[in-house]
């Protein structure tokens, strides 16, 4: 079933050192199953976190469709913006404080945001028991996020991000500052959530790895989607083969597949029968 569907999503950055604006994404066609796990990989500056902060409710596309359930997050006001982040999205960024507050204890932190719900204290403390036991900080939930490791810390980002039981959970690079071992296991817990609660979860990372444990990887270069593949098909990222062909009839091809092209020259299409047709260069 269908959860999010994106189409023709346009961002463009105004600035007032580019007159013209800059454009971070051109066109994404992208459509996400309910409780699919999927990660985006892709080069800096392609446009991965803007279309996490799009997905989050917290930046306005400039163009284009963009649902999550039954939020048109392209027509939604200030206030329908704000309730959507409140009830509908989790976030997990890379950096700790912006997932923490670091004075206080990390049930204090999960609490804050169970308050906002309106939650009475018994079931506050039930929820809070209930989700450290998921992320596997039980025996820690009175620490604040300076006694804790790097692993724990994002463990403990995540607790918050699913205090209020959203349908989308949504991670940019969570572990891009955890050493390889402890990524492994924060993904561990991330996958297990996704399988357990059912959340949709999108993750952004530079790690083909960590891309691994999710269901679908995709890959965004300059702002639009260049090739994507189910993780079980794939060893390396020379098996991310599947383009999608819009409507207009244009399609952007896979990284790998253009840095064996010439760019900006001439490709000759051959057809050889109805699913079999050639891209050929001198
Ligand atoms: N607030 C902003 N104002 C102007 N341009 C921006 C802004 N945020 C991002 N950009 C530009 O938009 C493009 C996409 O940026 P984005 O942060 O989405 O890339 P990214 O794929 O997340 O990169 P990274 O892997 O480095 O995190 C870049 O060219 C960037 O410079
Ligand atoms: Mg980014």
């Amino acid at each position: 079933m269908t959860f999010i569907e994106i189409r023709d999503l346009m961002k463009i950055y105004q600035t007032k050192r580019n007159q013209t604006g800059v454009p971070a994404l051109r066109g994404i066609e992208l459509v996400v199953d309910k409780g699919e796990f999927i990660s985006i990989i892709g080069p800096s500056g392609s446009g991965k976190t803007t279309l996490m902060l799009i997905l989050a409710g917290m930046l306005d596309p400039t163009a284009g469709f963009v649902k999550v359930g039954d939020s048109r997050l392209d027509k939604l006001s200030g206030y329908g913006r704000s309730l959507y982040r409140r009830h509908k999205v989790g976030t997990l960024w890379q950096l700790p404080n912006r997932n923490l507050i670091f004075e206080i204890t990390i049930e204090e932190n999960v609490d804050i945001q169970l308050r906002l719900l309106g939650l009475p204290l018994e079931e506050r403390k039930k929820r809070i028991k209930e989700l450290f036991v998921d992320v596997g900080l039980e025996r820690w939930s009175h620490h604040k996020p300076m006694q804790l490791s790097g692993g724990q810390v994002q463990r403990a980002g995540l607790a918050c991000a699913l205090a209020h039981s959203p349908a989308l959970l949504l991670a940019d690079e969570p572990t891009g500052e955890l050493d390889t071992k402890t990524a492994k296991e924060l993904m561990r817990y991330f996958r297990h959530l996704n399988e357990t609660i059912g959340i949709t979860a999108i993750m952004v990372t530079h790690d083909f790895d960590v891309a691994k444990t999710s269901d679908r990887i995709i890959q965004i270069v300059d702002g639009r989607i260049s090739g994507f593949s189910y993780s079980k098909n794939l060893r390396t990222l020379r098996d991310l083969n599947s383009v999608y062909l819009d409507r207009y009839g244009s399609m952007q091809l896979p990284r790998h597949i253009t840095e064996i092209m010439t760019v900006e020259e001439e490709v000759k299409i051959k057809v050889q029968e109805k699913g079999k047709i050639f891209l050929e260069q001198e």
